[in-house]
């Protein structure tokens, strides 16, 4: 038997306590999603692209099975459910129709495979000297799991036909209560796009570092850290809004087919795209947008969301600007051009807490642009963790001498397709899956997701 590890965090708990606890935070955040909402609607598939809410959590279960106790050395819970639960061998759009547990049935599985961890977390603590091991690494592999599903349940919730009491976030909305950071004034600057004033943070050429070594939560796309060579640009202080875009809207964006690639413009009429997903008009000019089953007017000053890639694209064109590359949002996001530090952070490596960015569903959407200036990075970007998922103009891509670990399938078996590069996390996703060097992708279509975006020039 192996001996609990006694290594401690800063604050002097062991990292098996912690471990244990990072585990049941997920655990309650993943059940507290379920609760208010009938379990019919838990066990029907309510987009193509989403699976139904109890495969997510039969599934959460059997990934938590696999890699915490069979793969650690214990004769798990279930191997029968492997085939039900395996994201590869069932695409999304036909999860609705598998023969699945039911809500009581996954809880339960998921309830078994949670005691025999934390038994084995007790007898062995999480820390070991195999990679598997080293740091909790297994472990956190599995936290950062279940909070990535719990975003893509509350992806699921948000397209509900109506809304239930209770599907709202942990605390009231934080909002801009911290004193403000001096602005960085030398890398901030204003200029007009389509008449409108938009300030902008300038990002001088330079030598920078991009991806991680060493983050103990990162996965192996985000590794290793290497340098790149940027030319000067400027990025976009906020992200873009709803009132910019209905802008981009009554501006004639959605009809003009030389602001779109050749395959957005196809895809924008084949899907007949007009205005964000969950919009309508309100019958008086005006928008309103629906939400977790409710409908509400848009809010003019909250970044866009459920914008695809081929939207987000064709806005950064219509404005005369760009998309940035993954590179120089995760400079602007993390480096200081002035000192050539980099942060895990853009408000340094201290852990998040709210006022920093608005993570971990805190808030139950976006906030207002230009809230929390104390996560503001070393340029002057507002939000660039949290809010929305931001899309960027890369190709999902190994980063150079990249390693798959521990599997394959977390993300080589994506590259080079058509998938694009999403950075920064939204408000649903948790802090502990969100960094400066955390890689999302999806594909140019995706609407779903909680994504916007902030444009970026050449200088
Ligand atoms: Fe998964």
């Amino acid at each position: 038997m192996r001996a609990p590890a006694t290594l401690t965090d800063a604050q002097g708990h062991s990292l098996t306590t912690t471990t244990a606890e990072e585990l049941k935070t997920a655990r309650r955040r993943t059940l507290s999603l379920l609760e208010p909402v009938p379990e019919p609607l838990l066990e029907r598939q309510h987009h193509d692209l989403l699976s139904p809410v109890v495969w997510d959590l039969a599934h959460i279960a059997n990934y938590e099975d696999l890699w915490l106790l069979r793969r650690l050395g214990d004769e798990g819970v279930c191997d029968s459910h492997d085939g039900t639960y395996d994201s590869f061998l069932h695409p999304r759009m036909t999860r609705g129709g598998l023969d699945m547990l039911d809500l009581a049935g996954a809880r339960s599985y998921a309830e078994r495979v949670r005691d025999r961890v934390l038994d084995l977390l007790q007898r062995e603590g999480s820390d070991g000297d195999e990679p598997l091991r080293s740091g909790g690494y297994v472990y956190k592999m599995v936290v950062q799991h279940e909070h990535q599903h719990d975003e893509t349940i509350l992806a699921a919730l948000n397209l509900l036909p109506e809304g239930y009491a209770g599907l709202q976030g942990t605390a009231e909305a934080q909002g801009s209560g911290d004193a403000a950071v001096p602005a960085p004034d030398c890398l901030v600057r204003d200029c007009l796009v389509r008449d409108c004033l938009v300030r902008e943070c300038i990002v001088p050429a330079g030598t920078y570092v991009v991806g991680t070594c060493s983050d103990p939560w990162s996965y192996d796309n985000e590794g290793p850290a290497h340098e790149v060579e940027l030319a000067a640009y400027a990025i976009d202080t906020l992200a873009v809004t709803n009132a910019a875009w209905v802008e981009f809207m009554a501006g004639g964006g959605y009809r003009e087919p030389s602001v779109w690639t050749e395959k957005g413009w196809a895809w924008r009429q084949e899907a007949g795209l007009e205005r964000p997903l969950t919009w309508e008009g309100d019958g008086s000019g005006g928008w309103v947008r629906k939400r977790f089953g409710l409908t509400e007017p848009v809010p003019p000053d909250e970044p866009v969301q459920h914008v695809c890639w081929y939207e987000a694209d064709a806005f950064a064109r219509w404005a005369g600007r760009r998309l940035p590359t993954e590179e120089e949002w995760e400079v602007a996001a993390t480096c200081d051009p002035r000192t050539g530090e980099k942060w895990a952070h853009p408000w340094g490596d201290q852990p998040w807490r709210p006022g920093l960015a608005n993570l971990g569903q805190v808030r139950m959407g976006p906030g207002p642009v230009g809230a929390n200036p104390q996560g503001r990075s070393s340029v002057g970007c507002f939000a660039m963790l949290g809010d929305v998922w931001e899309w960027t103009s890369s190709r999902f891509e190994p980063w150079p001498g990249t390693t798959a670990f521990p599997y394959r399938e977390y993300s080589e078996v994506f590259y080079g397709g058509d998938h694009r590069v999403l950075r920064g996390g939204s408000w649903a996703t948790h802090p502990t899956a969100a960094r400066g060097t955390f890689r999302n992708w999806d594909h140019p279509v995706r609407r779903h997701i909680f994504a916007g975006l902030r444009t970026a020039r050449s200088l």
